[in-house]
């Protein structure tokens, strides 16, 4: 996804990263913050604001912390304890150049960090910022991606019904997800009956997410990618494509995708949404 938007949050999100007490560990937040990736989660969060037609800047310290929190658990999730993988955002992993227990501390920095930008944001009431806070703590926690991580790292080595396998999606990824949109919602001060229909959105992005980096992890091309193709196989890991095959994945894939458009219609016919959804199906890393 090509979004000019996303230039101009990168710099304010390295902005955001002070000068710490150890460069070392300074160095290390900032190698894997600069390494890139899609940026979905503030594209979320973005897209959901125009929905309202609140300006984007509005969102940057949300998108900020929120991605803080997703490259921590990049982090932490290549770590050589979790899935052991060597590269992530075409680049070597973290721990690969800086060492475990930096990366470690890393992660635990950009997730603690994070909380600071959203309470120290100027853009956002008090009102909004301990919503916002609230969210992120429990979509984040322990029963939500990390939750979600725990659930997938059980999952090893045994056959999920397909009912298990949604759960382990919804809190590993979704979480996230659906903590982008809702705080978008609650940023442009949208109504409960709103911040519902947001939330079963956000709930069926995150599901397609993981389902298309399942497929990816199999069909994918580690050039596109900047990480591991077969990472799930050889971590004996369950997944869509190793429940159901490539094909099936690709057909509940499509069905869920069908149904996100209709709920986004439903709040606006020609929401851009629609187009940051349809890359997230289509992409190829
Ligand atoms: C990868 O997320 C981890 C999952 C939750 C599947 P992304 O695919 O958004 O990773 P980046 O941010 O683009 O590197
Ligand atoms: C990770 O899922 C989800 C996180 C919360 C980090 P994966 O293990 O499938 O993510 P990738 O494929 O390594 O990016
Ligand atoms: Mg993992
Ligand atoms: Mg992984
Ligand atoms: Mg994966």
């Amino acid at each position: 996804m090509n979004d000019m938007n996303i230039s101009l949050f990168n710099d304010y999100l390295i902005k955001q990263q002070k000068q710490f007490i150890d460069p070392k560990l300074n160095e290390s937040m900032l190698y894997s913050l600069k390494a890139g990736g899609k940026r979905i989660r503030p594209l979320l969060i973005f897209y959901t604001l125009d929905l309202f037609g609140i300006d984007r800047t509005k969102g940057y310290d949300y998108a900020a912390a929120i991605e803080m929190i997703h490259t921590y658990s990049l982090i932490h999730d290549d770590l050589p304890s979790m899935d052991d993988d060597d590269y992530r955002r075409g680049k070597l992993t973290n721990h690969k150049v800086y060492g475990e227990a930096t990366a470690i501390l890393a992660g635990d920095a950009l997730l603690t960090d994070s909380f600071g930008v959203i309470a120290n944001s100027k853009e956002y009431s008090d009102g909004i910022k301990i919503n916002l806070i609230s969210l992120l703590s429990k979509r984040a926690g322990s029963n939500g991606m990390v939750g979600g991580q725990m659930l997938d790292m059980n999952s090893e080595d045994k056959c999920l019904t397909e009912y298990e396998m949604k759960n382990v999606h919804a809190h590993k990824t979704g979480d996230l997800i659906t903590a982008c949109i809702i705080g978008a919602g609650y940023i442009a001060n949208a109504d409960v009956k709103t911040i519902e229909k947001l939330n079963n959105i956000g709930d069926n992005i995150g599901l397609m997410f993981q389902i298309k980096d399942d497929l990816l992890d199999v069909e994918g091309d580690f050039e596109s990618l900047g990480k591991p193709v077969g990472s799930d196989i050889s971590n004996h890991k369950s997944t869509y494509v190793s429940i159901h095959g490539i094909n099936k994945a690709k057909e509940i894939l499509d069905q869920i995708y069908q149904h996100t458009i209709e709920l986004i219609d439903d709040i606006q016919k020609n929401a851009g949404l629609k187009e940051l959804v349809t890359y997230i199906v289509n992409r190829n890393n």
